[in-house]
């Protein structure tokens, strides 16, 4: 039985019949907006490499933070982009109980406290060389001293009021560390959200210059730690391990190029399953889209349904307040 008894397009021919056999819905719910933080007061500094993304001083943030709510976006990921007189050699800044992180921590969840404050556990924006973690003479990162000191990072945010801390650093055995000190602290719904999957990308450029640490990290890379871009069961042992050390909520990361990745994992796991669109991929969408030579806003909600329909539960977005106002019809 073939055509004409089957046409595919007479479901297709009508808005109607389209909408009834739509799939996969995206709402704001589903995002989750990734946010610089940098010191001051009424500063918006814009980042060159991506435009209508700016580094927020607090009370900025917290405009931004109450724009999320009433769109309807759930979450923030912080991201600070510390000064440098806060970078150092062992990044010791990254667990100040008065660090830029755990005070917009806290000044979120007083202000807005139904908003999710997701933090990020890495050492780079706080290192003079621009690495997660900490390094040997020769460069190399220590996996077990940057764990030790991630477990402080994490603590320090944890007791600031993060809903999620979030490990992108890729050390081995952090996930368990990080969980076994949250559980001593007494720190028992402190969620966790493991970076499991994170490549070695060449995606993060923008993001690296927002923070500031693409100067600092020079050529060096990350291949020691983020995962070879051509793997995939790497991923699912990654997401193995994490789960099992007591990640509640795991994440794939880029997005767009690693959509097999997602389903693999949704599909293996079962777990809360994040995406980040990460830096390079909005910058690509917003200067095709500034060119003319894409329609930005068709071509963006294009990108973050197919990361949804691939099996991501939430997606870390640039576009989320956009995407938000493009769902809700402005
Ligand atoms: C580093 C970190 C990176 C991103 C999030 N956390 C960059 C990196 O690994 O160098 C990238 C996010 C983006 O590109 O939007 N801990």
């Amino acid at each position: 039985m073939g055509f004409p008894a089957i046409r595919m397009r007479r479901m297709r021919r009508d808005a109607f019949s389209r909408a009834l056999m739509r799939e996969t819905v995206l709402t704001p719910a589903d995002l989750i907006l990734p946010v610089f933080v940098r010191e001051g007061r009424g500063v918006r500094e814009p980042v060159a490499s991506m435009p209508g993304v700016e580094r927020l001083a607090i009370d900025e943030l917290l405009k931004v933070g109450e724009e999320a709510l009433r769109l309807g976006v759930p979450a923030l990921a912080l991201f600070p982009a510390p000064d440098a007189a806060a970078k150092s050699e062992d990044a010791r800044e990254a667990w100040n109980p008065d660090g830029l992180v755990q005070r917009a921590v806290r000044a979120l969840k007083q202000r807005l406290p139904e908003l999710g404050v997701i933090t990020d556990v890495a050492l780079d924006p706080y290192t003079t060389h621009g690495q997660d973690g900490l390094i040997d003479a020769s460069g190399y990162v220590l996996n077990d001293e940057t764990t030790a000191a991630l477990v402080r990072q994490a603590l320090a945010q944890a007791e600031a009021g993060a809903d999620f801390v979030a490990p992108s650093d890729m050390m081995d055995g952090r996930i368990g560390a990080i969980r076994q000190a949250l559980e001593a602290a007494g720190l028992i719904h402190t969620r966790i959200l493991a970076y499991s999957a994170k490549y070695a990308s060449s995606f993060y450029g923008p993001f690296r210059d927002a923070v500031g640490s693409a100067a600092s990290l020079g050529k060096g890379g990350k291949h020691t730690y983020q995962m070879d871009v051509a793997n995939g069961d790497e991923a699912l042992r990654e997401v193995a391990l994490d789960l099992e050390e007591g990640a509640d909520a795991v994440m794939v990361k880029p997005g767009l190029p690693y959509l097999d990745i997602v389903r693999r994992v949704k599909e293996r796991f079962g777990a809360p399953t994040f995406v980040y669109q990460v830096s390079g991929e909005y910058a690509m969408l917003k200067a095709a889209g500034r060119n003319g030579w894409i329609d930005e806003r068709a071509c963006a909600l294009e990108a973050l349904v197919g990361i949804k329909r691939a099996g991501a539960d939430a997606i870390l977005t640039y576009f989320a307040l956009d995407a938000a106002r493009w769902l809700r019809g402005g």
